[in-house]
């Protein structure tokens, strides 16, 4: 079985050739296309890292413009998309009302030709956030909201929509700066679902439909969430600490630490921290940072276990005043990004993804008819 101890869930075992992104050389660093996430997240905008993902290049001014034009234009949902948001169930988990979103637009405006394919990431990087506050808001407050609204980043179109007001700039610029970090990582589980479905020679938006599912399982994307789950039950670091190797002593895992591939530290933890710190200080708290940073200390401690990118951005969005169960779709509204990328370098050289397995199962049996089996 795929994941087991032998076969060891394909770790360290290179499954194809990307020119997209590096992760973990030397044990900690990540590049998109070549720079350096740090260099990315003090410098460029989220849209100018997707432009770069999904394009091969850094943009120019008026390429950055036009993008940013562009993806203005393509928030817009159809009016079958908003009528199947709505008759989604109010308790369903917006991974889920995504997951069903992008296939309804899929049967909607079909990808066609493989030609269209760039329109078709520019228009689910557009209008993903819109699907999620547009069943959000419908089931929490009654309100069928304008998803149109004239913000001109990804970041202040969400969370516009879901405060109902443009927001400040730090609020925005750190949501844009989590964007950033989860845009792209390799041969992640999620890219590699979307790459596999991709291999078939499938379309796009089933690629993405697949990708959601895996990202939202709790040992990928869904740790965001259950962090949040985690300091949210501590009301002192004491009591953190206490809890935490509670949960070790019980062979509990704690979501948010720990990686596949890094091997020292995840680099987008640090700036993670420094902007959950920033919020923190900005909010008053003095409870949620210390937790974290006293989970963080016990797990380096205890188990040599390093916060990964999930871990503060869970405070970091909570601060936002970001409900919980929204965590997830945002790294939804971000790897987009990734996933197109990858999409379209394994459609320009695709050859099909089918592996091998170790049969362990018994040897040949002799048949037995129905009535004579035990
Ligand atoms: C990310 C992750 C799935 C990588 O898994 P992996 O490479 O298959 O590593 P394993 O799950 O086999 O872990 C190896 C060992 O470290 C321990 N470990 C790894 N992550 C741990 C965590 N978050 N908490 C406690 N123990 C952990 C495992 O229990 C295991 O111990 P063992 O050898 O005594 O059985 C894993 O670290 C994890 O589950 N982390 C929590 C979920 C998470 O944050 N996911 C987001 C990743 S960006």
């Amino acid at each position: 079985m795929a994941g087991n101890k032998k076969t060891g869930g394909l770790a360290g075992v290179s499954a194809g050739e990307t020119a997209i992104c590096t992760v973990g050389k030397e044990g900690a660093g990540l590049t998109y296309r070549g720079y350096d996430i740090y260099d990315l997240a003090d410098n460029a905008g989220f849209e100018e890292v997707a432009y770069l993902l999904m394009h091969d290049k850094l943009p120019n001014r008026s390429e950055l413009d036009a993008f940013i034009t562009r993806l203005k234009t393509l928030r817009g949902l159809p009016d079958q998309v908003k009528q199947v948001l709505e008759m989604i169930p109010a308790d369903s988990h917006p991974m889920d009302v995504l997951r069903s979103g992008v296939s309804i637009l899929g049967n909607i405006e079909p990808e066609g030709d493989f030609k269209n394919q760039g329109h078709v990431a520019d228009r689910l990087l557009a209008c993903l956030p819109s699907m999620l506050l547009y069943w959000h808001c419908f089931h929490t407050d009654g309100k069928r909201i304008d998803v149109e609204t004239d913000d001109d980043s990804v970041s202040g179109h969400f969370l516009d929509m879901l405060h109902d007001k443009a927001p400040s700039e730090l609020h925005r610029k750190t949501l844009d700066t989590t964007l950033i970090l989860y845009a792209e990582h390799e041969f992640n589980a999620s890219t590699f679902a979307a790459r596999v479905i991709t291999g078939t020679l499938s379309d796009f938006h089933s690629a993405v439909v697949g990708a959601i599912g895996a990202l939202r399982g709790p040992l990928h994307g869904g740790a965001n969430e259950a962090a949040m789950e985690l300091i949210k039950k501590y009301s002192s670091p004491e009591e953190a600490t206490d809890g935490v190797l509670a949960m070790l002593e019980r062979k509990e895992k704690i979501m948010g630490f720990g990686h596949r591939v890094y091997t020292t530290s995840d680099p987008r933890n640090a700036v993670n921290k420094k902007m959950s710190k920033a919020l923190s200080d900005e909010a008053g708290d003095t409870q949620l940072y210390v937790v974290s940073e006293a989970v963080e200390k016990v797990m380096w401690d205890e188990k040599k276990l390093f916060a990964n990118a999930d871990f503060f951005a869970a405070s970091v969005y909570h601060f936002m005043g970001i409900p919980t169960y929204l965590f997830t779709p945002i790294f939804v509204c971000s790897r987009i990004t990734g996933w197109a990328a990858h999409i379209m370098e394994q459609r320009a050289d695709n050859r099909l993804i089918r592996p091998a397995a170790d049969y362990i199962g018994p040897g040949l049996q002799a048949w037995v008819p129905i009535d004579e089996r035990g």
